[in-house]
């Protein structure tokens, strides 16, 4: 007899092998934007508006549109995101970001604000507008390549909302495939880890393995940033057989249906996106 899983929002974390055995498809690193998008489409779907915050949104390979999570959200139909903050760092990246907003059709009822910058100071600057009110669906991806988003960042994300407001969600990639590595080389500045581990003890995480690192992070979004729902989802690296996890997505939700949508998201990946007339049968309280 099959026993129903206690938790079946959470993630099952299962190697590649077994999760081909179970018919599932593992994330590979290619297919974080769609695995974003796919998210953001349901998480539209259930809120009917929202907020976009993309704190480093510049195109990891710009020859690769399709692999681009900023353009992906923008681009999912429905539009029913209406405000979105894209920022970034480098001049390079900003040009690309500036041409995608230059190609969104005319659309009045949307805004789209492009900051260049640290995204830890952007952050500050978007949260003082007004725009992300107490009730707005808001929702942040924070693509860092390592270490680059500060814990002080995320504690402002997480306490912008009045207490008992639904806080705003995140995904946070955490690289534990090159961690190990990219720390101990921080032997100068050394307050760049410190500031992203946001505490002294940073140097303890280079002797976990991937699996602790991701709970180390967890236990802390939960604890410390006070989110209801935290789980970290293993993306993997296509290349290497056994299939080696580059990074975990944590995601950080106060809203119950956040991590049912998040598990349908990433083990519906490879499979075409439900459309919103299947989505009104299992939702019918949405229908307009
Ligand atoms: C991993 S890439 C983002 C990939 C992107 N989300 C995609 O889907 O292709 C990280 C981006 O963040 C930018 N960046 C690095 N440090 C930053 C900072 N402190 N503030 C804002 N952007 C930053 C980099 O220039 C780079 O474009």
């Amino acid at each position: 007899m099959e026993h129903p899983l206690l938790f079946p929002e959470l993630p099952e974390l299962l190697s590649p092998a077994r999760i081909r055995q179970t018919g599932d498809e593992p994330v590979w690193t290619e297919n974080k934007a769609q695995l974003v998008a796919r998210y953001l489409y349901y998480f539209a779907f259930i809120t009917r508006h929202g907020a976009y915050i993309d704190g480093f949104a510049g195109p990891k390979r710009p020859d690769h549109p399709s692999s681009w999570a900023a353009k992906l959200v923008m681009e999912n139909e429905p539009r029913r995101l209406r405000e979105f903050f894209l920022c970034e760092i480098k001049a390079r990246k900003v040009g690309y970001l500036r041409e995608l907003i230059g190609q969104q059709p005319r659309d009045p009822g949307r805004t789209i604000e492009l900051h260049e910058g640290d995204f830890n100071r952007s952050i500050h600057e978007i949260l003082a507008s007004g725009g992300i009110t107490d009730k707005k669906a808001t929702f942040c991806l924070v693509d860092q390549f390592t270490c680059q988003c500060r814990w002080d960042t995320l504690k402002a994300l997480a306490r912008h909302k009045a207490p008992g407001s639904r806080k705003i969600e995140l995904f946070y990639f955490l690289a534990t495939g090159w961690l190990k590595r990219a720390l101990p080389a921080f032997t100068r500045n050394t307050h760049v880890p410190e500031a992203w581990w946001g505490r002294e003890d940073w140097r303890s995480l280079v002797d976990l393995g991937p699996y602790s690192l991701m709970e180390a992070f967890r236990v802390r979004f939960e604890k410390e940033l006070g989110y209801r729902y935290v789980a970290g989802w293993p993306i993997y690296q296509r290349q290497r057989q056994r299939g080696k996890i580059m990074f975990f997505m944590i995601h950080a939700s106060d809203h119950p249906e956040a991590p049912k949508q998040m598990n349908r998201a990433y083990r519906n990946i490879m499979k075409p996106r439900e459309s919103e007339e299947q989505m009104l049968l299992e939702f019918p309280e949405l229908a307009e």
